[in-house]
């Protein structure tokens, strides 16, 4: 049995920074209302026809992953995308990678469990790392929500919190057992999830044709749904169950951790998260403020500034944490 370990990693952001002021032109809004709620201050959102997509900016993260993984394109054995915004309904996004990075005819494989994306995406190389079949996966994480979220008044309550851009990480086969991912854990509760969703709640399946069918000014299914509340209550207990249970298996207690990670839903749900483990702001690493949720990119572009702010060392426990849409949750110990 192998190990794997993260050898590579890389984020983008589109350069366009939106704060918390330049929404309260275009809707009903403020900044001490975001921040208080949420703690963002700004986010990213992608110039329209400046040629940045989902896919693309995936391919920038993931460019950057793999020349400081010191790996040829070549040597990737298996691509992993996570994404809820792919630039088409179908394919998936992770042929587009494929294609534009010229790697040879690997296997490409779309996630989708949105906030809990990319610690999925990370689980299942960490498998086939495991039992030998790859040596070298490519783990991408991207989002391009600006496009489709309901910027007026009337969607306030979700578009100020989603932000877009990237993040990859290459896993690797390592012969050292005392480091790498040492477990994962994933879950879901599909009763839930009508609660964060792209649907009309209570109206169950309905499609693009539905809706231009329909021909209702007032319908707004294809706008994201979200009940704020209820995702709170669920996200603040799921997290610290999914980051007990990793530290259980590993016979390692909260003492132990020197940086949590989690997926920045909210820079409230880090702190309840934070005051109820007793981590220290050393412990835990945040940049919603810079960023807000970014979904599947979240993870990993917070991993890839942690990494580059030397926050992260060799022999450290990193602990990655997840909630989002489905719902779903999961964590990853890794002893880097
Ligand atoms: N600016 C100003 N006012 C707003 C805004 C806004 N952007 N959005 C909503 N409001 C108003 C509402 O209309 C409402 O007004 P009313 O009282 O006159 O009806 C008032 O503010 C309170 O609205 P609530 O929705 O009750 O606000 P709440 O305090 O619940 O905060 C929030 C909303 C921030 C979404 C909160 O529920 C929350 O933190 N939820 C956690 C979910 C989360 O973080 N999701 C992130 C994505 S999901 C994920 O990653 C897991």
């Amino acid at each position: 049995m192998y190990n794997s370990k993260i050898i590579g990693l890389g984020h983008y952001v589109p350069e366009n920074v939106v704060t918390n002021d330049d929404l309260s032109k275009i809707m009903d809004t403020n900044d001490a209302w975001i921040q208080e709620r949420t703690g963002i201050k700004e986010r990213r959102w992608v110039q329209p026809n400046t040629g940045n997509s989902t896919s693309q900016m995936g391919v920038k993260a993931a460019k950057i992953a793999i020349e400081r993984a010191g790996i040829d394109k070549d040597e990737i054995d298996f691509i992993i995308f996570a994404t809820l915004s792919p630039d088409y309904y179908f394919p998936g996004p992770g042929v587009q990678v494929q294609e534009a990075l010229d790697i040879k005819t690997v296997g490409a494989l779309d996630v989708r469990n949105q906030c809990s994306g990319f610690v999925y995406g990370l689980s299942v190389a960490d498998q086939f790392i495991k039992t030998g079949m790859y040596k070298n996966i490519l783990v991408i994480g991207s989002e391009l929500h600006s496009h489709g979220l309901d910027k007026t008044t009337r969607g306030r309550g979700v578009s100020v919190i989603f932000g877009d851009g990237a993040g990859a990480a290459i896993l690797s086969r390592s012969d050292n057992n005392e480091s790498g991912i040492l477990s994962t854990h994933l879950h879901s509760e599909g009763k839930h999830a009508e609660e964060l969703a792209l649907t009309t709640p209570g109206m169950g399946k309905r499609w693009v044709n539905d809706i231009i069918a329909d021909n209702d000014p007032d319908d707004v299914s294809y706008f994201p749904y979200m009940n704020g509340q209820f995702v709170f209550k669920n996200a603040v207990v799921r997290f610290s169950e999914v980051i007990n249970e990793g530290l259980q298996k590993n016979n390692l207690s909260v003492d132990d951790i020197d940086m949590l990670i989690p997926h920045q839903a909210n820079l409230r749900i880090s702190q309840f998260i934070q005051k109820k483990f007793k981590l220290s702001d050393d412990q835990v690493y945040n940049n919603i403020m810079r960023y807000g949720n970014t979904t599947a990119a979240s993870i990993p572009i917070a991993l890839t500034e942690a990494w580059e702010e030397g926050k992260i060392k060799e022999g450290d426990t990193v602990v990655l944490a997840a909630f989002g849409s489905g719902f779903t949750w999961g964590s990853v110990i890794i002893k880097w």
